[in-house]
Parts: structure tokens; sequence; C-alpha cells
């Protein structure tokens, strides 16, 4: 089959605003994933198209970006998901929310400085286990958070969520989930820190409910379900 990539292009050194460029591909199998195509006009047709990715395989989170206005991963979404017949256009363009660096390459900074704001790291300073295993947990207790540890960091969530792109002061989704994975582990000892900063005027409160999180997530994380746990912590001042 034949598909166009319609891409949103600006390299800020020489263009005065973002624009659309036209890529046609043929011999696209329905199999092939997006990415693989954004290579095919990287390496065929346009060395200067600048776009993130590692893995391939949706685990390094770093090729986000907006798939026919859907925020999804490149290399986890297949061309026949997308439409069929023999020619399809298929549009792209960089997360939203975010200063564009170049092309799809967008400023990951603000949503890392979010990120590290909800102390995403374990917290226990008593002495470990003296028979040097491990702090061992129930599983029930760790069913409380396993939902929550499958976050890559694709920031799909944040960058599609309209209270995020009407001010992006606000945590965002993202650091919430990532919050929660900690908060709610019943190891860790800073749960009621990090729920004092999400109930500051930046945190959780800004969530609307909007559910576009937890669409977009390519994890498939209950987003806001676990926004929601958080605010009833909060409210009930305890995790329990
Ligand atoms: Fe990506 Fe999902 Fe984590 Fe958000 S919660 S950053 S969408 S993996
Ligand atoms: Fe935004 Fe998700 Fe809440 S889209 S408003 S963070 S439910
Ligand atoms: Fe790593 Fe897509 S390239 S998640």
């Amino acid at each position: 089959m034949q598909v166009t990539l319609r891409i949103r292009r600006f390299n800020p050194e020489k263009d005065q605003k973002p624009y659309w460029a036209d890529y046609t591909l043929d011999n696209v199998e329905p199999t092939d994933r997006v990415l693989e195509l954004l290579h095919r006009v990287k390496w065929e047709q346009d060395g200067t198209l600048s776009f993130r990715r590692s893995c391939a395989h949706g685990v390094c989170g770093s090729d986000g970006m907006r798939i026919n206005g859907m925020n999804r991963l490149a290399c986890k979404v297949l061309v026949n998901t997308l439409g069929e017949g023999d020619a399809l256009t298929i549009q792209i363009e960089p997360l939203l929310g975010l200063r564009v660096i170049k092309d799809l390459i967008v400023d990951m900074e603000p949503f890392f400085e979010h990120y590290r704001s909800v102390m995403p790291y374990f917290v226990n300073d008593d002495p470990p286990p003296e028979d040097g295993r491990e702090r061992l947990q129930s599983p029930e207790d760790r069913e409380r958070f396993d939902d929550t540890t499958k976050c890559i960091l694709c920031a799909c969530c944040t960058t599609s969520c309209p209270s995020f792109w009407a001010n992006q002061d606000y945590l965002g989704p993202a650091a919430i989930v990532q919050a929660h994975r900690f908060i709610f582990d019943s190891r860790d000892h800073a749960a009621e820190e990090r729920l004092k900063i999400l109930a500051e005027t930046d945190g959780v409160w800004r969530c609307r409910t909007i559910y576009n999180c937890t669409m977009a997530c390519p994890r498939e994380i209950e987003v806001t379900r676990a926004i929601g746990e958080v605010k009833l912590a909060i409210a009930r001042g305890s995790v329990e």
C-alpha cells in the first residue's frame, strides 16, 4: 500500500513558524509500525527530519507523538490500526503543551521537573532486615500500586491533558502516577510528604477528571483511577 506521512515540521534556526510537509512511501505493509515509516522518510527522503526513539519496543518511552490526533508511541502503532485501503494519509505532530525544539522533538525538561518534584523514589531510613533479605510485603500490599509501576515516563498522558495545556504548572498525570507508585507502597515512609506536595495549588486538584490521560497511556495504566486514589488519600488524610 501507499502511505503519505503528513508531518508537522519546525526548525527554529530557519523557519518562522511550523508547517506541514508530506512524504509519500510505497510498498508499505499494513503491519509496519509508524516508527518504521518515520525511519524510511529520514533515511530515504529527508535526513533532516528529527524525532526521538530508542528501544522500538514500547519500553523506553522516547517516541511519544501525536498520531492522527492521539498521543501514541510511534513504535507501538501499526499502520493497519489507522485505516485501510491502497492509500492512506497519517498525520504526525509533536506532543502538545511542551516547547518544540525541532520537528517532533519537544523539550521534556518541564515534564521531568514535575516528575522530580513529587519525590519519585523509595524513602525508608529503617535499617534493612538483618538476614540480608529484601523488605518483604504481602501480595495484597503490592497489588495496591502494581498498576502504576508500569509507567515509562513517555509523557503521552500529561501532554494530552487539557488542564496541563491550560496551565503548565499543573504537575500533570504522569507525576501523580509516579507519586502514587510510592505513596501506596507499604514499605515507604514519605507518603505524608508527597500528599502535601500533591495537595498544593498545582497538584491533583487541577485534574478535572477529563480521562484523556487514561485513553493516551500506552501501558494501559488506569491513570484517572490512580489520580482519584491520591485525591481520596488527601481528603481523608490517610492512605489506609
Ligand atoms: Fe506514559 Fe502512561 Fe506513564 Fe503517562 S502514565 S507517562 S502515558 S506510561
Ligand atoms: Fe487531565 Fe487526566 Fe485529569 S486528562 S484532567 S489528568 S483525568
Ligand atoms: Fe522506545 Fe518507542 S522507541 S518506546
